[in-house]
């Protein structure tokens, strides 16, 4: 058993890929086409050979294995979803990829050169092992070296299979504005099940995120396998069970609309599927892929700063004595970064006009925004600011200026939405002018910090005629533009953070996870709802980046009255924002608040650097529980939530995760009541409970004592 990352066992044409707990194995056919063979638990490789002989069911299934192709074109007898399908300049459409030769140029890379035996286009097939987190990170590059245009019809960036499992349970999410991420489980039965974006952006009805396991895994045990795309756009994975029993999961940029020209002497590079496999259950999934973040994805290691955000409490009607006042009152609750939202620019008095006008507002801002940003500072706090960039009302200077830089078709007016029009953003003017006016405003003024929205989907994504590419994709040139600019601008200001953020949670992906240092996930801020929308953020994404504001009760979009201990347990998940208008808040409400803040700084490195594991879901229960153990495991924050009790009901004990058994902790539950317990009866025993009342919440403490 080798303990390299990467091993080519020659003598049975096998690769194996190897984290620290499991086995990735795949070989070379006799007819050269290069097929999947184990992943999971580790496992001899060298005795794995074997798996590679050919399966043939009848002249209608003659060659099954290429249901498990590692990659593969559509071509030859080749009926599972492809991983690449191209159209040459003579008009074939068949490709024939098979291997040529690989490289390993790093320990933990591996490149696989696959070719096709007539034309000259290569797939590159990369993997790259991260250990640690038991995860492969996947993606092609396909080079075109014919002396014509090849076009490209669909192009994967990976094909991950799943074998050997009696069932198949495909968990995912969906959801949609202001109620995103919610878990959904099916089984998969033959055919497929696609989850998708064909809105421009990543989208909060799907989220490019999945998880298989055998109908029988939870949150402390089974076998799951698992994958995250980075793709910001348009993207696809399909779930297919074929009739053999096998599992594929194909995914990349989504075809959909979305073939392009590959010229001559180019290449295209897919965006990054990783995939993981744990025997450790959901929780440990999610463990795998926060840590991850943490160490591969996310570009920061800063702890989130506690945030006020303007938006609730003053929508458009942004002037600078209000956001004075509710400055003055965030700086005595401990609040660290101040935050504008929308209305601060142009005529933006309501969402009909003004977007794409990025000047600071005069009559807003008399004495321009300087003076709001010196008081700000003088606070002690960082000041932050809104912007959304890619998008226009027509109701504005920019596009009486540019009408032609939105996306339209020539015969089209353009839908609307939220009064406005979206900027074809893959025009290399529109970038300029993107950068530009983000440039001015960073370089003008002292801020450290941006949230970056996109309220709308896209619709007609014409190109105006002057600026028509033939063949190219407005789907990818969009976001490699977004992508490209939030480098740029993090090179240019490394001081100043970013947030993701599209009209709530509906950019947030491994993609955009490279650039962001947080994510605004919901709009929907009802401390309750936000319990399952945080909840299924959590399977695929840390608490690192997950943005949660405090504010009103009742709430307004629901309604529900949530006492103020609820809001905040709720909103000390994950980095912790304040969004209700303090301005109305009495003296008991604001000394309240204090101490949560001030207790949140104290428990926030656990919070957002530890690990996180799911003990009590609404999902199946009346109480909630989420456990948080910092990285050096002697202190651990529980928060748990009732959502309503029936009197006399069975006294709750929870059993918390993750313990030394043999160590005893010091356990306070809301600052009051003390105990100490062994790990081993904190995990096995319990912990009693004593929620009372409806939508009851408590926060629990745990040190390790010397
Ligand atoms: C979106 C965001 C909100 C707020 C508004 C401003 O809906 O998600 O947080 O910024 O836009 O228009």
């Amino acid at each position: 058993m080798s303990s390299l990352p990467i091993t080519y066992l020659e003598h049975s044409q096998l690769f194996e890929l190897r984290t620290s707990k499991t086995s990735y194995l795949f070989g070379i056919r006799p007819n050269g086409s290069v097929q999947h063979v184990y992943w999971g638990e580790q496992v001899e490789a060298s005795e794995c050979g074997y798996r590679l002989k050919n399966r043939g069911h009848s002249s209608f299934d003659a060659e099954v294995n290429r249901e498990i192709e590692e990659f593969g074109g559509w071509g030859g007898c080749n009926y599972a979803e492809p991983g690449l399908k191209a159209t040459f300049q003579d008009g074939v459409r068949d490709l024939k990829l098979a291997f040529a030769n690989f490289e390993i140029p790093s320990d933990d890379e591996l490149v696989v050169h696959l070719a096709d035996d007539h034309y000259s286009l290569r797939v590159e097939v990369h993997y790259r092992v991260i250990a640690e987190h038991d995860l492969i990170e996947r993606y092609v590059t396909v080079v075109n070296e014919e002396e014509h245009p090849v076009r490209i019809e669909q192009v994967m960036a990976a094909i991950w299979s799943v074998q050997g499992q009696r069932d198949y349970r495909l968990t995912h999410v969906t959801g949609r504005w202001a109620g995103e991420y919610q878990l959904r489980e099916t089984m998969l039965s033959e055919g497929k099940k696609v989850l998708e974006s064909r809105r421009g952006f990543t989208g909060p009805h799907a989220n490019p995120w999945f998880a298989i396991d055998n109908g029988k895994a939870d949150e402390a045990s089974g076998k799951v396998w698992f994958g995250a795309l980075g793709w910001s756009g348009n993207w696809k994975i399909v779930a297919e069970k074929t009739t053999f029993g096998h599992v594929r999961i194909v995914g990349g940029i989504n075809d959909f609309d979305g073939s392009f020209v590959l010229q001559p002497g180019t290449a295209y590079t897919s965006p990054v599927f990783v995939g993981g496999y744990t025997s450790g259950g959901f929780g440990e999934m999610s463990r795998l892929l926060h840590g991850y973040q943490h160490d591969h994805v996310i570009p920061t290691d800063k702890l989130r700063k506690v945030l006020y955000n303007s938006w609730e409490a003053t929508e458009f009607e942004v002037t600078v004595q209000g956001q004075l006042e509710l400055a003055r009152r965030a700086a005595k609750l401990g609040v660290e970064r101040f935050v504008v939202d929308d209305g601060w620019f142009g005529a933006r008095h309501s969402d009909r006009a003004g977007l794409g006008d990025w000047q600071v507002n005069a009559e807003k801002f008399p004495n321009g925004l300087q003076e709001l940003i010196d008081e700000v500072k003088e606070l002690g706090m960082e000041f932050g600011i809104w912007v959304e960039p890619e998008s226009v009302n027509p109701d504005s200077d920019l596009f009486r200026r540019h009408p032609e830089w939105v996306y339209q078709f020539p015969t089209r007016e353009g839908t609307q939405l939220r009064n406005q029009l979206l900027l074809n953003l893959g025009l290399p003017e529109v970038k300029a002018f993107v950068l530009d006016f983000m440039t001015e405003l960073l370089s003008s003024y002292d801020i450290s910090f941006i949230k970056w929205d996109m309220n709308r989907t896209v619709t007609e994504p014409g190109v105006h005629p002057r600026y028509q590419q033939a063949g190219e994709s407005v789907w990818i040139k969009h976001v490699q533009h977004v992508y490209e600019i939030w480098a740029e601008l993090r090179r240019r200001f490394p001081h100043v953070e970013f947030e993701t953020c599209a009209g709530g949670g509906a950019r947030i992906d491994l993609g955009m996870l490279r650039y962001a240092d947080q994510a605004w996930i919901s709009d929907n801020t009802d401390a309750r709802d936000r319990l399952s929308i945080q909840e299924g953020f959590t399977y695929a994404y840390s608490p690192a980046v997950m943005m949660c504001w405090v504010t009103e009760s009742p709430h307004g979009f629901n309604g529900r009255s949530l006492p103020m201990s609820y809001r905040f347990h709720s909103s000390m998940m994950g980095g912790l924002g304040i969004g209700a208008n303090i301005r109305h808040w009495s003296p008991e409400e604001m000394a309240e608040a204090k101490r949560y803040v001030e207790l949140y700084k104290e428990i926030r490195a656990t919070v957002l650097q530890g690990s996180l594991y799911r003990l009590e879901s609404l999902r199946y229960s009346n109480t909630a529980a989420y456990q948080y153990l910092s990285q050096d495991r002697k202190e651990s924050v529980v928060f748990t939530f009732l959502q309503s009790q029936h009197f006399g009901a069975e006294e709750r004990h929870l059993q918390l995760q993750g313990l030394d058994a043999g160590v005893k902790y010091e356990v306070t539950i809301d600052e009051q009541e003390l105990l100490v317990l062994h790990g081993s009866n904190l995990m096995h025993v319990g912990l009693p409970l004593q929620l009372r009342g409806d939508y009851g919440s408590k926060l629990i403490r745990l040190k390790a004592i010397q």
